[in-house]
């Protein structure tokens, strides 16, 4: 008998509605457009700018459209987890927040706290539910609104993130399709190169931590550019000889969204042909855990039953890894 696997069988994104354009950063601060385009790919990516509303109303939108897509009704939810690094409050978790202003009263939810890889960590954690036959409709949301904790005058930041969401809908599936494996990998050493240094129990709130900005994301860019592109190579070259898979058995390699020299040195290092690799960064920019499944959701036509995909992701912590998925519709 074919084993129960765990299968995406939806995916919506949600972006709020301004667009911050790298000429208007121009005007923020000393950069210009030239710089972020080679540097990093990125020519716009979206704001949150309303007041009142945070991580969990994007995550309310992107859940919303999913249930319509998937035909499914708010009380079948059993599991919401939210992937996170900007959630509402520091608690309670967004996941339970979504899930009240949705209505989903069946299901519990927790949030996954693994920067950019995130999402990957709550689409391993959620697809166990279902290959044990514990639930049959788990919803994965990851989403940030990165420009909560982003200093608008420091150019090495505030060109590179954004604030976006993208939610999937896993389903059991016994035809074979669906999560496969995944290799997921993690190095507390490297909280020292990508934090938010105050705000925690380690430096609780103060008149101080705010003055000399530590509410907002540090990056030693260049370390973490460094670990990013080793750490996602590794984690795709591990999976891909575990499961005995060569490059061309790949139909789409989905990496997550931080520089576009990262992604581009991966597939290099991958041997990944650019036309199989998703990119749309340049929309976008980094918006942490909403990146993989804001580029499911814009590739979605163009993903076909059965297709093999691998997604890979790096982030703060460190954290990192690759699933391997078949597509199921
Ligand atoms: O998503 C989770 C993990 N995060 C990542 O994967 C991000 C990894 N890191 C990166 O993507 C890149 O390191 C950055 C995009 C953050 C920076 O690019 P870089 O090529 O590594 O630049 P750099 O930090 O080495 O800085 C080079 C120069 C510096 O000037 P000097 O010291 O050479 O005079 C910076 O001050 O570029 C300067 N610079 C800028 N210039 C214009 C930094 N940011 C800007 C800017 N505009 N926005």
């Amino acid at each position: 008998m074919q084993r129960k696997l765990a299968a995406i069988t939806g995916v919506q994104g949600y972006l709020p509605e301004y667009v911050l354009t790298n000429q208007e950063l121009e005007t923020m601060v000393d950069t210009t457009d030239e710089w972020i385009l080679s540097r990093t790919g990125i020519k716009t990516r979206h704001i949150l700018k309303d007041d009142g509303l945070a991580a969990s109303d994007l995550g309310v939108e992107a859940v919303k459209g999913l249930l319509e897509k998937t035909n499914t009704k708010v009380e079948e939810i059993e599991l919401l987890i939210c992937a996170t690094v900007t959630g509402d409050r520091v608690f309670p978790d967004t996941a339970n927040t979504i899930c009240d202003k949705i209505g989903a009263k069946n299901a519990f939810g927790f949030d996954i706290n693994a920067a950019c890889s995130g999402f990957l960590y709550a689409l391993t954690t959620g697809s166990k539910f279902i290959e044990t036959g514990t639930y049959k409709k788990v919803v994965i949301v990851g989403v940030d609104v990165m420009s909560s904790i982003i200093d608008y005058t420091d150019r090495a930041t505030c060109v590179i993130f954004g604030d976006g969401c993208g939610a999937v809908m896993l389903e059991p599936n016994e035809e074979g399709l669906g999560l496969q494996d995944s290799i997921l990998r993690a190095d507390g050493n490297g909280r020292h190169y990508l934090h938010m240094k105050a705000g925690g129990s380690l430096k609780p709130p103060s008149i101080e931590s705010v003055q000399a900005k530590e509410h907002f994301v540090y990056q030693d860019g260049r370390p973490v550019f460094k670990a990013a592109v080793k750490g996602m190579t590794n984690a795709i070259k591990d999976l891909m000889e575990k499961n005995k898979l060569q490059t061309e058995d790949i139909a789409w390699l989905v990496p997550h969204q931080a520089n576009k020299r990262i992604i581009d040195s991966v597939a290099d290092f991958c041997n990944f042909p650019t036309e199989r690799v998703m990119v749309n960064i340049q929309k976008y920019g980094n918006t942490t855990s909403g990146t993989i499944p804001l580029c499911l959701w814009d590739w979605e036509k163009q993903l076909k039953k059965g297709d093999n995909v691998i997604l890979t992701a790096f982030g703060g912590g460190f954290t990192w890894g690759a699933t391997y998925l078949k597509w199921a519709y």
